[in-house]
C-alpha cells in the first residue's frame, strides 16, 4: 500500500471510531456521548455541540449509544485512553455511572446532559431543560385543546410515559398530571388504563412507561388498550410524553374504525418538534409539541464545559441555576435549566421556521 493511501485509511479508521474527530492524532479534548439516534433529536443535540466544541479551539468526538449502556459505557471508556479533559454525557440509563466514576478517579469532568444520572455522586453538573414544564405544557395542551374549563360532559384519557429508566419521564409524567389532577377530580377527565397519579407509584407507573422510548412499544401498547381498557368508549385524548411516540400512537389508533379520520382521533400530545410530528400539528393529527432547541442547550453546555475547563466560574445565558431540585440519590448537582416552548398549531411557524430550526421545505 502506498504511504499516501496508508495515511488516509489510518485518519478514516481513527475517525470511525467516533462520527467526528477533530485534528485526528492530537488529544482528545472533549468526549460527546449521546444515547440513541432513534429519537431524532439526538443527532441534532451531537451535530450542535460538536460544532459548538470545535468553534471553541477544542478536540471533541460524538457518539451514539444505540440505547445500549454497555455500548455507550464503550464508547466513554475510549474518550477516556484517548486522553478526554471534560464529557458530556446524555445517558442510556444510570448503568453509566461506572465509567462516570472511572473519569472522576482520573480528575476528568462530567456535565450529565439532558438527562440526570442517577445513582451517581460521581459529577457535579447537569444542564437540561425544564422537564417539569415540558410535562406541564403537555397536560396544559388537553385541557385547551378538549376546553376541559367549560366541559360539562366526561372526557376520556389514556396515560403513556417514556422510558421507566430516564429520569426525565417522571418529571414529564409528574408536570402533566399537575395539570390534569384537578380535572380528574372534578370529573370532566377519567382516565381509562392503568391510572399513577404520580411517577412515584411506581406499579402503575411502569404498566404506562414505554422502556427505551421505543416507538413499537407504544405502538403495541395502544393497540392493546383500544381493544382491551379502551374497548367500550371513545378516547378523548392521550397524553403522550414525546414525539416518536406520540406519532406511534397515532398510527395505532388511525387502524381503529372509531379513530381512522382526522377529526376522530383523539388529542395526542408530545415533544421535541420532530418534523414529522410538526407536519401532524399542521394537518391537525397531532395537538401539541413542546419544542426544547437543541441547538440553545448545546451552546449552552459547551459554555458550561468551556468555564469548567478554563477553572473559571460558569455564567450561562439563558439557563436558571437551580441547586436543589436534581438529587442523583448520592448529591444535588449544580443544575442549568433551560426554557422549553409550547407550540400548537397557532403558532408552529413562528417557532419552527421563524427560529430557522427548519427551512419551509423541511415541511413539505
Ligand atoms: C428527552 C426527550 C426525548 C426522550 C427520548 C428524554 O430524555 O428529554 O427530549 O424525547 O428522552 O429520547
Amino acid at each position: 500500500m502506498k504511504k499516501s493511501l496508508l495515511v488516509t485509511v489510518l485518519v478514516l479508521s481513527i475517525c470511525g471510531a467516533g462520527l467526528f474527530a477533530n485534528g485526528a492524532g492530537e488529544s482528545l479534548d472533549i468526549g460527546l456521548a449521546m444515547p440513541e439516534t432513534h429519537v431524532e433529536r439526538w443527532q441534532k443535540d451531537g451535530a450542535s455541540l460538536l460544532e459548538d466544541a470545535i468553534a471553541k479551539g477544542y478536540n471533541a468526538e460524538v457518539t451514539y449509544g444505540d440505547a445500549d449502556q454497555s455500548k455507550q459505557n464503550q464508547q466513554i471508556e475510549d474518550f477516556i485512553t484517548k486522553g478526554a479533559k471534560l464529557l458530556i454525557v446524555g445517558s442510556v440509563n444510570e448503568g453509566v455511572g461506572s465509567v462516570v466514576a472511572d473519569a472522576a478517579s482520573e480528575g476528568i469532568d462530567v456535565i450529565a446532559y439532558d438527562r440526570l444520572i442517577t445513582g451517581s455522586g460521581d459529577y457535579d453538573y447537569y444542564i437540561t431543560f425544564d422537564n417539569f414544564k415540558v410535562g406541564q405544557f403537555q397536560g396544559q395542551g388537553i385541557v385547551d385543546a378538549l376546553m376541559l374549563d367549560k366541559a360539562t360532559d366526561t372526557k376520556y384519557i389514556t396515560l403513556f410515559a417514556g422510558s421507566p429508566t430516564d429520569n426525565n419521564a417522571n418529571f414529564f409524567f409528574d408536570g402533566a398530571m399537575s395539570i390534569l389532577t384537578p380535572y380528574i377530580e372534578k370529573g370532566v377527565l377519567e382516565v381509562v388504563g392503568p391510572y399513577p397519579k404520580t411517577s412515584a407509584d411506581k406499579a402503575n407507573f411502569t404498566k404506562i412507561a414505554t422502556e427505551n422510548w421505543k416507538a413499537d412499544i407504544a405502538k403495541a401498547r395502544m393497540e392493546n388498550l383500544l381493544n382491551n381498557d379502551a374497548s367500550g368508549v371513545v378516547l378523548d385524548a392521550v397524553l403522550a410524553p414525546n414525539d416518536t411516540l406520540a406519532r406511534a400512537i397515532i398510527e395505532a389508533c388511525s387502524t381503529d374504525a372509531k379513530y381512522d379520520t382526522t377529526e376522530t382521533l383523539p388529542v395526542v400530545t408530545g415533544q421535541d418538534g420532530e418534523v414529522a410530528s410538526v407536519k401532524y400539528i399542521r394537518d391537525g393529527k397531532q395537538a401539541m409539541t413542546v419544542f426544547k432547541d437543541t441547538r440553545s442547550l448545546a451552546a449552552a453546555a459547551i459554555e458550561l464545559a468551556d468555564a469548567l475547563l478554563k477553572g473559571e466560574e460558569p455564567m450561562i445565558a439563558g439557563a436558571r441555576l437551580d441547586t436543589s431540585s436534581y438529587d442523583t440519590g448520592k448529591k444535588v448537582v449544580k443544575s442549568y435549566l433551560l426554557e422549553p416552548v409550547m407550540v400548537t398549531k397557532d403558532n408552529y411557524k413562528e417557532v419552527f421556521l421563524d427560529s430557522g430550526y427548519y427551512m419551509a421545505d423541511d415541511l413539505k
